[in-house]
């Protein structure tokens, strides 16, 4: 028997001021996106972006329905449209953030697993783990491997 160990590295940052001009952009557009959410259920407006290896940013938001399960999480309304708008285009970066009663949370939020299984499908789909940057008023997070987010996901050869 042997034992193995997972970690996850995440990086905490105070503010933006560390990231590259384009994360910034990819930040305040996934910001812009949380105003376009549609969450009359659930009140919590997500907002995400991708920056992708063409320089475009594509976003997205929680897209919510009467019929729950038929709502879709913002990380993979943006994620989907941005690789059925641009096929041949690997996501370098992915920003989060969320919105309560109109303010931005203070805190990260942090991807769901289903986001994380699209997430790291994209990953293997273009060869290279994108970063992934969770946008809180007070704190913001990155992880440079997203992959990490995911440790034995299914289709994976992490064993
Ligand atoms: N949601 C996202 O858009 N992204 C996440 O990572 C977690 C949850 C949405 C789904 C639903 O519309 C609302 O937030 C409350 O769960």
């Amino acid at each position: 028997m042997k034992t193995k160990q997972i970690t996850l590295t995440a990086l905490e940052f105070d503010n933006s001021d560390e990231f590259s001009a384009l994360e910034k952009e990819t930040i305040e557009a996934c910001k812009n996106a949380a105003e376009t959410a549609w969450a009359p259920y659930s009140g919590f407006h997500v907002g995400a972006a991708v920056l992708l290896d063409n320089g475009e940013i594509v976003t997205g938001s929680n897209q919510e329905n009467a019929a729950y399960p038929s709502g879709l999480c913002a990380e993979r309304v943006a994620l989907f449209a941005a690789h059925a708008r641009y096929p041949a285009s690997r996501a370098v970066c992915l920003a989060v953030c969320a919105q309560k009663d109109g303010l931005f949370l203070d805190q990260p939020v942090a991807p769901c697993g289903s986001c994380r299984q699209v997430i790291t499908e994209s990953n293997t789909r273009f060869g290279s783990p994108m970063k992934v940057i969770l946008y809180g008023s007070e704190k913001i997070v990155a992880i440079e491997n997203s992959n990490d987010l995911l440790p034995l996901r299914f289709d994976s050869s992490s064993f």
